[in-house]
């Protein structure tokens, strides 16, 4: 079969995009965008893209360089107007995450897939590491019984943006909560299998940027720009029994440089935990059971057969699937949901009460 042609819009975190699509048999790398011209020339030359198929603007990109799937790695408030162009265009479109800045959006992105045909997917790229698919897996196997509490975090000591556009609201949707907490309410819901939420409740503070505190890297936006929040808290509750505790942090005290995403999932036989700081891969899971009557406790060996990056895992899967008529697993129909809930805390934040999904 003939691979399939990819292009790359933005080329921040789109690097992993274009990794990915470098290393699969099932895609070639036809095309990158970006208004950086700069980054452009970088980046074609390092991946050996012609000039002739770089572009800076991606409607451009679109009409012209014949495109089968398309990586979307914009500032957030971008995701939905490139999608939906790429969609439109008859591409595949594999958008960054979150899905976009608020639900309307995220639905007319939704809408534009289906009148397409073709596949809208969000780059939920911490599903494909080894220890959340393991995790996924002993769920599923029913290891922890029924479950009835998730308490999702990704929490950082000094991490704060100071580049691009995550302080600006309207071009993020928001900050700490959007930018990390999808990703862990994304797996919470995931390992699950996405039961239907039925409350929000959503709290969120701004403690750190506008003092120019734990910023990440050398900052080059000023804090007056910081719009969003560095922190939030949310208690959902869930169709399927079960509640979850959220919280996302881009800064906070706690161990120096300390970066960690931490996901407990609670059951009736055992309470199973994620447990990644700073990106390691080693002894991140934790399981804690009972044999016949006697507390146990399990440090699964996980064997890393995924790649090492999740962002290249996520990709070469996605594109085996559509290569072979399947449908890629981080349906846009799930960012959706993500995104409502987020639209829901920072309504129930805003409104000081319970928010109710429908
Ligand atoms: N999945 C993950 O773990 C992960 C990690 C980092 C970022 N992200 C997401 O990726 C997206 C981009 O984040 P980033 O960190 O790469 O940001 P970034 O600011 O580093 O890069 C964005 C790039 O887009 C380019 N750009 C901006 N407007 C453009 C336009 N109209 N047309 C073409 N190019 C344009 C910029 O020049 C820049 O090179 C965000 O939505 C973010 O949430 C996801």
């Amino acid at each position: 079969m003939t691979p399939l042609r990819a292009g790359v819009i933005g080329l921040g975190v789109g690097k992993s995009h274009a990794e990915g699509y470098r290393l699969s048999p099932h895609s070639t790398l036809a095309a990158f965008c970006d208004t950086n011209e700069e980054r452009l020339r970088e980046f074609a030359q390092k991946y050996d893209v012609p000039p002739e198929a770089c572009y800076t603007d991606y409607h451009t990109m679109l009409a012209n360089a014949n495109l089968d799937i398309v990586s979307v790695c914009l500032p957030n408030a971008l995701h939905a107007p490139a999608s939906i162009a790429a969609l439109e265009a008859g591409v595949h479109v594999l958008c960054e995450k979150p899905l976009a800045t608020n639900t309307a959006e995220a639905q007319a992105m939704i809408d534009a897939a289906r009148r397409s045909g073709k596949h809208l997917l969000v780059c939920y790229n911490y599903r494909f590491r080894a220890d959340s698919q393991w995790l996924y897996n002993m769920i599923h196997k029913g290891a922890l019984g029924t479950i009835y509490h998730i308490y999702a975090s990704w929490r950082r000591e000094t991490g704060i943006p100071g580049w691009g556009l995550f302080g600006d609201k309207a071009m993020s949707g928001g900050g700490a909560l959007i930018d990390l907490g999808v990703h862990v309410l994304d797996l919470a819901l995931w390992l699950m299998d996405f039961p239907a939420v039925k409350t929000v409740s959503g709290e969120v503070r701004t403690v750190f940027a506008p003092q120019k505190r734990k910023m990440w890297r050398q900052p080059n936006v000023e804090p007056a720009a910081f719009e969003v929040e560095d922190g939030a808290v949310g208690f959902l509750r869930l169709a399927n029994g079960a509640n979850m505790f959220l919280q996302a942090t881009w800064g906070e005290h706690t161990l120096p440089n300390e970066d960690r995403i931490r996901v407990e999932v609670q059951g009736s036989e055992g309470t199973a935990i994620l447990d990644i700081a700073n990106y390691r891969r080693e002894e991140t899971l934790r399981l804690y059971t009972e044999s016949e009557g006697e507390p146990v406790v399990i440090s699964p060996v996980v064997r890393w057969t995924a790649p090492a990056y999740s962002h290249v895992g996520l990709v070469l899967d996605t594109v085996e699937k559509i290569a072979n008529g399947e449908t890629p697993t981080t349906d846009g129909t799930q960012g959706l949901v993500d995104v409502q809930v987020l639209d829901a805390m920072y309504a129930s934040a805003q409104a000081g009460r319970e928010v109710f999904l429908d």
